[in-house]
């Protein structure tokens, strides 16, 4: 994709002909679990794969590929393939690229549910999943062992919106012929395109940005297409985690809004930053486009723009930080991240509550640090919101 004008395009009508479909504007849902063949030769010629077409939607249906075909577009990959979670995603492409007593490098930090099934595969596979500080490139080369298959990574880091350099990370994976896997939720291929930075294979919960609605739950895989063929005929298909079609199509829907949406979740976000790093009840605040970040050089080669999470630190206890959310009125207590709505959520004892506490620590995830994922409304209602929450919360220190 060229520029922002070709992506917006590409996000209504990639992937899809209407001219293939009786000039039906919008992808028709294809609610049917099997297709029929017109003849029992037609049957094993498909499953043969002499002949191309429909066979039975756990392997492939009409509205679920359009939506693979777009997002492999919006990626900048060859294929994709869609799941029926994001979990459903990064178990099938992990298992995929795993084998028994093998080595993971991962960034430092993962969300709740990747770090549980790693500590998953440890426990059944002894495939061990090594958490290393990539910001260093001296630590990733040290951490990589000769039973590693793969480095899996985010970035931004969930919650602590922390940055690593793709294209550095993708040189060694690529000097060592690992594959880079890289989950790219928090920015959606808006504002972010790991594959042009070296990963092998980008994944999405695709129940954030992309749906933009906190309506579905997908996952989405893009790479090439040999590879996505691959594990489409094993892991996609064999552990059968995928998308329905109605699903599939909502999905589609949201994408047509993509840009748009990522371009005010960030605007606000910008606003809401500013205002955050400025109160007194505020210790740090955690959000890509800061110029004071270490990685901001990071953000402006990679990322296009920050997306609308933004984390942040109140210097007091956990049952204070708790009462904080709770005078909240218009920003909705629930995690998720990417929708219409201001979303609050405390990780320490949310979305990371399955890492033990000391390895949740050494993430960056404290008692103290909330995340927000900043919505598309006025961004002056979502400050007023905040900051009388935070003028409640200051309140019995003053008296
Ligand atoms: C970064 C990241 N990856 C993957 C997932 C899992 O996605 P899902 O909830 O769609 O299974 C999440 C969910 O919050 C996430 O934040």
């Amino acid at each position: 994709m060229k520029n922002k004008e070709e992506f917006a395009t590409t996000s209504i009508h990639g992937g899809y002909a209407s001219k293939d479909h009786h000039g039906s504007l919008s992808t028709p849902v294809y609610q049917t679990s099997t297709f029929t063949f017109e003849t029992a030769e037609q049957g094993e010629a498909r499953f043969q794969g002499e002949e191309a077409g429909f066979i039975y939607s756990r392997l492939g249906n009409p509205t679920v590929q359009a939506l693979e075909s777009r997002m492999a577009q919006l990626e900048e990959g060859e294929s994709g393939l869609a799941f029926g979670s994001g979990m459903a995603a990064v178990s099938a492409v992990l298992l995929y690229m795993t084998k028994m007593n093998d080595h993971i490098v991962s960034s430092k930090g993962v969300y709740g549910c990747t770090y549980g099934l790693m500590e998953f595969m440890k426990e059944k596979y002894n495939i061990v999943t090594e958490f290393v500080d990539l910001t260093d490139e001296r630590s990733l080369e040290a951490s990589i062992r000769a039973n590693t298959s793969c480095i899996y990574i985010e970035s931004p880091i969930n919650p602590t919106m922390q940055l690593i350099d793709l294209e550095m990370v993708g040189h060694v994976a690529k000097r060592h012929g690992l594959p880079l896997i890289v989950d790219n939720t928090f920015s959606s291929p808006y504002f972010q395109q790991p594959l042009k930075h070296g990963a092998t294979v980008v994944l999405h919960s695709a129940t954030k940005y992309i749906s933009g609605h906190g309506d579905v739950i997908g996952g989405i895989a893009v790479g090439d297409r040999e590879l996505m063929g691959e594990i489409g005929r094993s892991t996609h298909k064999d552990l059968g985690g995928i998308l329905s079609p109605h699903d599939a199509s909502l999905l589609l829907r949201g994408l047509k809004t993509l840009p748009i949406r990522m371009e005010r979740h960030a605007d606000n976000a910008r606003h809401i930053f500013n205002k955050l790093r400025n109160h007194s009840e505020v210790t740090s605040v955690f959000f890509p486009d800061d110029p004071t970040r270490e990685d901001y050089e990071v953000y402006k080669r990679q990322m296009t723009g920050p997306s609308g999470v933004i984390s942040f630190q109140l210097a007091r206890t956990k049952e204070e930080v708790q009462s904080f959310m709770n005078e909240l009125k218009l920003i909705k207590i629930a995690v998720s991240l990417g929708d219409a709505e201001t979303l609050i959520q405390h990780p320490a004892t949310m979305t990371h509550a399955v890492i033990p506490k000391v390895e949740r620590e050494k993430m960056g995830i404290t008692d103290q640090l909330v995340r927000l994922s900043i919505g598309l409304e006025h961004w002056e209602d979502v400050w007023d919101d905040l900051e009388q929450a935070l003028k409640k919360v200051s309140e019995p220190i003053r008296k």
